[in-house]
């Protein structure tokens, strides 16, 4: 069976995108087969390994319209094992006309209900900034929800609106979606970064992943190469806590 994981947070520069390509490295090196879904207009996802979004011929905007096959849309990447189905700019048009359509949040769910499950063992959506009909189909396929954050005040801030979210899904869409929430960008050297985890311990308590992601330059790195972390730089502390994410993500299916 295909698990279906995205990841959301409405605030920007959180680290979802580089949440989606860096577990999906760990998965895939873990003999895990993985596509990547990128479906936010920004295409940072796509462009992240080394697709040029402008020069796209067949997008996810085309699975969405019901134009293309999720199979005939998707593309491989360098890395062995693991899929895109990639994203362009027409996407932000796309999405504002979905608002328009009836159903619009079953799209994809319409879509990836033809793919043979035995194909991928993962799917792992990276979402836009926004609460929009993008993310609502994304959170209406999913399985498990991954929000990642730092340990900020105002991130913390913004979360109370993705729990309201979560909420509004499992009423209209997807009664079993589960959620855990990711802490990114974890600077060590600061001690209000330590004060804001333990108060999100608190908070959370078992709806946070064990596993912290600290900074680290090397994910800025990986993109411009179009590589995930995980070929990139195998070694770094970053890859390794994307793996210990990877293993308390496959314990949760
Ligand atoms: N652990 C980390 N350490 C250092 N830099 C990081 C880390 N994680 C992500 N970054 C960098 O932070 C920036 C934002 O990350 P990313 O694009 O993944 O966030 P996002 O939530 O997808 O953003 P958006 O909301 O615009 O889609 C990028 O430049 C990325 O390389
Ligand atoms: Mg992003």
């Amino acid at each position: 069976m295909t698990y279906f994981i995205s990841v959301f947070n409405q605030k920007g520069g959180v680290a979802k995108t580089t949440t989606c390509l860096s577990l999906g490295g760990c998965l895939v090196e873990m003999g895990r087969t993985v596509l990547l879904v990128d479906l936010d207009p920004q295409a940072n996802l796509t462009a992240s390994l080394t697709l040029l979004p402008r020069s796209l011929t067949c997008t996810v905007s085309d699975v969405l319209e019901g134009k293309a096959t999720l199979l005939n849309a998707s593309q491989r990447t360098t890395v062995m094992g693991l899929n895109i189905l990639p994203a362009n700019a027409s996407l932000a048009l796309l999405d504002r006309a979905l608002y328009q359509s009836e159903a619009y949040e079953v799209r994809l769910k319409n879509a990836v209900s033809e793919l043979n499950p035995a194909l991928y063992d993962y799917v792992l959506i990276d979402c836009p900034p926004s609460l929009g009909p993008l993310t609502l189909n994304a959170l209406t396929v999913a399985n498990l929800m991954i929000i990642p954050t730092q340990a900020e005040y105002y991130a913390l801030k913004s979360l109370e609106n993705v729990f309201v979210l979560v909420n509004l899904t499992r009423r209209r869409t997807n009664p079993g979606l589960r959620y855990r929430v990711l802490v990114t960008m974890y600077d060590r050297r600061n001690a209000i970064s330590g004060r804001m985890l333990e108060r999100m311990h608190d908070t959370y308590d078992n709806a946070l992943f064990n596993t912290v992601i600290d900074i680290d330059t090397k994910l800025r790195e990986g993109p411009l190469q179009g590589k995930p972390i995980t070929v990139y730089s195998p070694s770094t502390r970053a890859a390794q806590q994307y793996r210990a994410l990877a293993k308390e993500v496959m314990e949760y299916e």
